[in-house]
């Protein structure tokens, strides 16, 4: 065990003081993969924008099965990346969209201490922010909004603020504004600084975009703004604006209940530095995490961290399996002794791996806010803490509600047990839920899972690595709610039409819903339950 000095300690503190780890929210196509690489291309991190986007692009043009083989390539290069930005380091996290959204795409917000939210500023919010706002929403992360596309025809500012305000209840408050939009986009008024930031888009936003900044009082502004169509209706609005934007409420911002908005384009790198030095300033450095113990500071003396997200190698002759840890306090060490506290074992953390900017690196040092990747032969599960000190668990991580059910049906029945084995492997690594019809496992089991995806790779998974061939036949639900209270009216419920009460991996009665009328029948008759559309969030109890 070491001590921490003095001079060591200052250095943990600047080091986390520096570091800004986030997610960005988005539906595909918004254009978070556009704006991750402008964000590297500012911090230096690449030098020519193009290269994630044609990996990307790559991906498919592939056959079904080596799409999923390739997607889950992808994420597991792109699950974290650093990189840096003047004095500060970034962390961004991956939440993987289009067909392998998952509940790892949740869960990565347990693992940021703030979002970025990005909207296509023609479309709005639209389903799948949605329901990644309403996690974040959930952990009362500090969320900043950047409004993508103003480029394109028909974007109407404030018809978008309105909705952001009307459809998460949340206030939202411009820090900058447009100047023109569509092809007459020339770039954003800072509503802060009173200062025009103006580009020229440069060979489809391959390298950073010139940049003109105009004081409000420059002779030059005049010019620019007689060549807006309406030039008193921006004055009007900018007026307006910088009025409402003096009683910026920043404790609200920290709980997530105001966010600043910025708008752009991140394919012609409008308006992306000005959006990045604000980030830089607003959102807050690593937090405390809550344990069994108490919250731990990110300052506190000795590392620990928690599993977030478990990656298995899709390639059966090469069964390895990544952890991705955040470290939630002091200086990780590579060769250094942790205990996993669900286990009470000693490991030595030596095979690790991180991502900086494209380059795939072994980490020797981490430190709070960092996402570090370590191989895992198997001996963690999603949510277990690792501690250079004592032993504590950090609070679970609550399981989301799957949005697709099948039933398993073996062609061997004799195969049960390996059945069993293979989905209490898969279901660690996170990607679905098992339950079952019986709190002791032995009637049918249901899988659930939040994409489409997770339930093809468990079909392959389990014929490829447990010699198990399973139907997965749907059935006709689509939410499920945990369920607290009365026992007696927990039992009621198997009775009800529509609704099926099942149990998860920890025997906690869960009912599944066919649609939300259903559920909402259920919720008004039974006033004794409680619903909880994630499992409840507990403290890890230890496993032998
Ligand atoms: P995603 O990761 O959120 O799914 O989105 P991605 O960045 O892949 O962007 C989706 C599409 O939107 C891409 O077009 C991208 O070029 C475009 N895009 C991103 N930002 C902007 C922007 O600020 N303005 C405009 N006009 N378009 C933007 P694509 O045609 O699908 O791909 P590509 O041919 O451009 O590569």
């Amino acid at each position: 065990m070491t001590t921490i000095s003095s001079q060591e300690a200052s250095s943990l503190d600047r080091e986390i003081f520096r570091r800004r780890t986030f997610a960005i929210i988005s539906h595909p196509d918004a254009g978070k993969t556009t704006l991750t690489e402008k964000l590297l291309l500012y911090g230096g991190a690449i030098h020519l924008a193009g290269s994630i986007k044609a990996r990307k692009a790559a991906r498919y043009a592939t056959s079904d099965w080596m799409e999923i083989e390739r997607q889950r390539g992808i994420s597991v290069t792109s699950s974290a990346l650093a990189f840096d930005f003047e004095d500060h380091t970034l962390n961004i996290l991956d939440t993987p969209g289009h067909k392998d959204f998952s509940e790892d795409t949740f869960r990565t917000l347990e693992a940021v201490d703030s979002v970025v939210m990005l909207l296509d500023g023609a479309k709005g919010i639209e389903p799948q922010t949605l329901k990644l706002f309403e996690v974040a929403r959930m952990r009362s992360l500090p969320i900043l909004t950047f409004i993508n596309k103003v480029d394109r025809e028909g974007v109407d500012p404030f018809n978008l603020l309105s909705d952001i305000e009307r459809t998460l209840d949340i206030a939202a408050l411009p820090f900058d504004w447009p100047i023109g939009s569509g092809s007459g986009f020339r770039g954003v008024w800072d509503l802060r600084k009173q200062e025009a930031h103006l580009y020229e888009s440069v060979d489809h936003g391959g390298e950073k975009a010139s940049e003109r900044i105009l004081q409000a009082d420059s002779p030059e502004i005049g010019g620019i703004l007689d060549s807006l169509p309406d030039r008193s209706a921006f004055q009007d609005e900018i007026a307006l604006l910088s009025h409402e934007g003096t009683s910026f409420d920043t404790k609200g911002f920290l709980a997530g209940r105001v966010t600043p908005v910025f708008f752009g384009s991140a394919l012609n790198n409008f308006g992306i530095e000005i959006f990045l030095r604000t980030f830089l300033e607003m959102a807050p450095p690593p937090r405390a995490y809550q344990s069994d113990k108490g919250p731990v500071p990110p300052d506190s003396p000795h590392f620990s961290g928690f599993v977030f997200k478990i990656q298995a190698n899709m390639d059966p002759q090469h069964r390895d399996r990544f952890a991705f840890i955040r470290v939630c306090s002091g200086r990780f060490l590579r060769e250094m002794s942790v205990t996993n506290a669900s286990t009470g074992k000693t490991l030595r953390l030596s095979k690790t791996i991180q991502f900086l900017g494209q380059k795939r690196e072994r980490v020797e040092e981490a430190w709070p806010g960092d996402i570090i990747g370590l191989h895992d032969p198997g001996v963690f599960r999603i949510g277990d803490t690792l501690c250079e000190k004592g032993v504590f668990h950090f609070e679970g991580i609550p399981s989301f509600s799957p949005e697709l059910f099948a039933r398993v049906i073996l062609e061997d029945p004799l195969k049960r047990k390996h059945l069993k084995k293979g989905l209490d492997q898969l279901s660690e690594e996170g990607a679905i839920q098992v339950f079952q019809l019986d709190p002791q496992g032995e009637r049918d089991l249901i899988v659930g899972a939040v994409g489409a995806l997770q339930l093809e790779v468990l079909k392959f998974r389990l014929e490829h690595e447990y010699n198990v061939k399973a139907r997965l036949d749907p059935v006709g639900y689509d939410r499920a709610r945990w369920l607290t209270g009365n026992t007696e009216q927990i039992q009621a419920l198997s009775g009800t039409l529509d609704t099926l009460l099942v149990y998860d991996h920890e025997t906690k009665p869960v009912a599944l819903f066919r649609n939300e009328w259903a559920l909402r029948y259920v919720v008004e008759k039974y006033p004794a339950i409680g619903f909880h559309g994630t499992s409840p969030r507990a403290f890890h109890e230890g496993r032998g």
